[in-house]
């Protein structure tokens, strides 16, 4: 296992060079599965979210998403990786969205204040951190008290055939799909690599509970590719 620092820095270059190729290959390797699991956790966002965080924001698909569902709300979209920060500006212009600002930023040091968002989510990106736990704690930190968190996060699924397939699939195709297609064999490998050694659905459950979140549900996509946590911050006045 690398050292923290060591992880964070691989997880950067990786990111940073796979920026410019994130939503085509994204398309490619889930065949498009991915934009109906994003386009259900933007479904279930509280129309009265006001101050929206989304961590580890990428290309912006979450933010996009959440700032054209609900135009009065501020929302800040947060990530360390410059390349993948400048795809979702884009991305954000094209739509004309003001209500999205982007900031280049650690999920492991949240750089706001505590309790200032009512709603927080986090897709597809605890997983590629080095410490689930302190970034759960900092999620928690700076919601307010009652205020919802969404997990969304790609795993193995349960039945053994279909999860044999897929880890088959993620271990030996995605990184020749990666060799041939965009010339990234190695951090296409690092996809089978971070599911690999995530948390269990259940173990995710647990650490999420542990974190003072309430009344955590889980929800799964195709046999438990992907899960969907939701949680509420306990706190005074969110009991
Ligand atoms: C797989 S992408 C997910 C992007 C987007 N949320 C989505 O659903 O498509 C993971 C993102 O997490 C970011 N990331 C990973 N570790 C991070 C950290 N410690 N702090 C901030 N961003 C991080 C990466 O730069 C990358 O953009």
């Amino acid at each position: 296992m690398l050292s923290k620092n060591i992880y964070e820095k691989k997880a950067h270059n990786v990111f940073q060079k796979i920026s410019y190729c994130y939503d085509f290959m994204n398309d490619i390797i889930t065949l498009g599965v991915h934009r109906l699991w994003k386009k259900d956790l933007i479904k279930n966002i509280p129309m009265e979210s006001k101050k929206i965080l989304d961590v580890c924001c990428g290309t912006g698909d979450i933010s996009i998403g959440m700032g054209k569902k609900i135009k009065s709300s501020q929302i800040k979209a947060l990530d360390f990786s410059d390349g993948m920060l400048e795809v979702a500006k884009k991305k954000a212009n094209r739509s004309n969205l003001k209500n999205i600002e982007f900031i280049n930023g650690s999920a492991l040091f949240i750089p706001f204040k505590d309790n200032t968002f009512d709603t927080v989510t986090i897709s597809l990106g605890i997983r590629n951190t080095s410490d689930y736990k302190k970034v759960l704690e900092e999620i928690n930190r700076v919601l307010i008290p009652g205020g919802k968190f969404f997990c969304m996060e790609a795993s193995y699924p349960d039945p053994l055939l279909l999860r044999k397939i897929l880890k088959f699939y993620c271990k030996h195709l995605v990184p020749i799909m990666g060799k041939i297609l965009v010339k990234l064999q190695t951090e296409y490998r690092w996809l089978d690599e971070s599911v690999e050694d995530f948390l269990s659905k259940e173990e995710l459950t647990a650490l999420i509970k542990k974190t003072k979140f309430k009344d955590v549900t889980l929800k799964t996509y195709l046999f438990g590719s992907c899960t969907l946590h939701c949680g509420i911050k306990g706190g005074k006045d969110g009991n």
